[in-house]
């Protein structure tokens, strides 16, 4: 497919997507993966370093902490695969510690070109690592990962960063068993999760002070301004985290700060937004480390370790297809 039509499928999906989220009747929603352009991507570079967002430390330290001891529980040869890999920062550990005994190929699977490009640079510079980065949907990205595997490999397949939550809870286990069935018996998945903390901690990790996640959540109306030729006052709406009990999840909401009216002219759209009626951008679950193991063992997996952070709640877990 040419990059033109490749760039036009994107708008019109885009649109399409926009316009269903935001006539849909009752709560308006935009789709948190569209959070993630280059600007949004480095917003969320910046919200992953604020000292109030402990989740990225909490799962970089227990990668560094135990990568070694993670490995040492997975059988060879083994290779890689990451999705959603960003700049693949945290992954240094695992790819070091397994580079000690093999030679390894490590697949990042990955959507925004700029971070997959620098994943690529950064982690082919490990001795013994050969990167392979497929810039493609997770599940599509994982099955191409499959497909070229030698019948003695075995697929250590990475999903850190709490990512996990931004899935419905029914939606994470749908993800987790179609991921699952990609995988053979003995294969892994290493899978990062948040989980439930103070309320008020976890408030601010999503509404901080400095106003980056703010701008963040903001930078999706700002897409559609850019993308779909729309006219969002970015300055009409007010940036809003709840922490939704019921669910065990953080909300990230934009809310109308008028009644006002907006244009969407690629998705065919003008929409009356009123006073105070917010448009519902994405969704945080939070997780019990026992909630996790039943989740594994829903979806076709076994656990075969568990680390919590001790400074800020969050679990690696490693999990064993079966
Ligand atoms: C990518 N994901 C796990 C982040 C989270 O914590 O849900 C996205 C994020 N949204 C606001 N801050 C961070």
């Amino acid at each position: 497919m040419s990059t033109q039509t490749v760039a036009t499928r994107h708008v019109s999906e885009f649109a399409a997507e926009v316009r269903a989220g935001l006539t849909k009747g009752g709560q308006r929603e935009l789709p948190s993966k569209y959070l993630y352009d280059e600007l949004g991507s480095a917003l969320f570079e910046a919200i992953c370093v604020l000292p109030e967002y402990g989740l990225t430390r909490a799962d970089a330290r227990l990668l560094q902490n135990h990568a070694r001891e993670i490995v040492n529980r997975l059988p060879s040869p083994l290779q890689v695969a990451e999705l959603g890999s960003g700049t693949g920062k945290k992954t240094r550990w695992i790819l070091e510690a397994l580079s000690q005994r093999q030679k390894t190929y490590y697949y990042p699977i990955e959507i925004s070109p700029s971070a997959l490009a620098a994943c690529e640079k950064e982690m082919g510079q490990i001795d013994l690592v050969s990167v392979v980065g497929y810039e493609r949907p997770y599940l599509e990205g994982l099955r191409a990962v499959a497909d070229r595997r030698k019948e003695a490999d075995h697929l250590l397949v990475l999903f850190l960063g709490s990512t996990v939550g931004n899935f419905d809870r029914d939606a994470g286990r749908n993800f987790l068993r179609e991921l699952r069935e990609t995988l053979l018996p003995g294969d892994a998945l290493l899978l990062g999760t948040d989980l439930e903390k103070d309320i008020q901690t976890q408030i601010l990790a999503y509404d901080d002070p400095a106003g980056v996640t703010a701008a963040f959540n903001l930078n999706i109306l700002g897409r559609i301004n850019r993308e779909l030729g729309a006219n969002f006052d970015l300055k009409s709406f007010r940036h809003e985290a709840h922490w939704n009990a019921g669910e065990r999840r953080i909300e990230m909401h934009l809310c109308s700060l008028r009644r006002q009216a907006v244009e969407i002219p690629a998705a065919g759209l003008r929409v009356i937004l009123n006073q105070e009626e917010t448009i519902w951008t994405e969704s945080s679950h939070k997780y019990k480390a026992e909630e996790v193991l039943e989740m594994a063992a829903d979806t076709g997996f076994r656990c075969e370790g568990q680390w919590i952070d001790k400074e800020w709640p969050f679990a690696q877990n490693l999990l064993a297809a079966i």
